[in-house]
């Protein structure tokens, strides 16, 4: 027998937060993404698979998820809502630890963060946090990447974001805060960031130099932005409130070619879709000269190749 069994077990690495990466390691993620776009593969995962567990349902992240894991000689596993009953028909404790068996990496889509959470702990294989009701990471890193791409740069930006405080949002405004980038907000009283994430990106920012802006005027976070970013009144989980959402986001939130025009000449118009032409957006605004929304879309496989590199490779 070796001597395998006296070794230190390795600690796995999980992707639940845009706060679980420093600054360095989202320009690592943006640089390895930028190499494997270009076709530079390098690593793989191959014999390697990853469970998508997914409570909500999904097209970007779900394609760009399993592409990616096929493109890089692994293989993705999709386990939809009505399947595996997380929490319902089997223990969240009992699903992480029997998935922990056959794949090498949990990618999941949950109502609540706590159920993330929850897989995270019990999981012995790393758990990527494939959007919750807090957070939404890996589509935040591929708009960095998109961004970056766009700009040539991150440190001194800055990013309005008009709209709900949500999990885009909140994970938005982790990011930028952590690589230096301006965030402002705005969105109707009621329907801002809670006050525990906003002092954690004041305190990312001090770090970095940047600043973090909370309003309710749309006017005054798209003027002189470099990217003007949106996303829907309604979430997902969020049905029940849909009428007392769109009453309140009606008064003024929707991003327009006039709202963009108070930006930066040249200024990104981004959203990560699906989008709700006529609420959120003017009808349009996906074609506006000044949308980058398709490439976003597409930079979600080449981050999360990154991301799955990272954590699984
Ligand atoms: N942006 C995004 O996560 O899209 P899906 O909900 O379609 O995965
Ligand atoms: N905030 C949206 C994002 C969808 C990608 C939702 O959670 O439904």
């Amino acid at each position: 027998m070796d001597d395998n069994h006296l070794k230190e077990p390795l600690i796995k690495r999980d992707l639940l937060s845009i706060a679980d990466l420093s600054s360095q390691e989202i320009w690592h993620l943006i640089e390895r993404a930028t190499e494997l776009k270009r076709g530079i593969q390098g690593a793989n995962l191959k014999r390697k698979s990853l469970a998508l567990l997914f409570e909500k349902p999904s097209l970007r992240t779900r394609v760009s998820f399993e592409v990616a894991m096929r493109e890089m000689g692994g293989y993705a596993l999709y386990l939809s809502p009505a399947e595996v009953g997380l929490g319902k028909r089997e223990e969240i404790a009992d699903v992480a630890r029997t998935l922990s068996r056959y794949v090498q990496g949990i990618a999941a889509r949950t109502f609540s963060h706590h159920t993330m959470e929850e897989l995270s702990h019990y999981a012995i294989v790393p758990v990527i946090n494939a959007l919750s009701d807090k957070e939404h990471p890996c589509q935040v890193l591929g708009d960095l990447l998109t961004i970056y791409e766009r700009k040539g740069g991150l440190e001194g930006l800055t990013l309005a974001f008009v709209g709900d405080g949500n999990n885009v949002a909140r994970s938005l405004m982790l990011a930028a805060a952590t690589v230096g980038m301006n965030f402002r907000i705005a969105a109707p009283e009621g329907y801002w960031l809670d006050e525990g994430s906003l002092s954690s990106a004041r305190e990312l920012a001090s770090q970095s130099g940047s600043q973090v802006l909370c309003t309710t005027d749309p006017c005054e976070v798209a003027k002189d932005a470099d990217v003007v970013y949106t996303d829907v009144w309604v979430s997902m989980g969020q049905g029940s409130e849909a009428e007392s959402r769109r009453r309140a986001f009606q008064e003024g939130y929707q991003v327009t070619p006039e709202l963009l025009s108070l930006a930066q000449a040249g200024a990104l118009f981004m959203h990560p879709l699906p989008a709700h032409h006529g609420e959120e957006i003017a009808a349009g605004m996906l074609e506006h000269p000044q949308s980058v929304v398709f490439d976003q879309a597409e930079n979600r496989l080449h981050i999360q190749k990154a991301i799955l590199l990272k954590m699984m490779g």
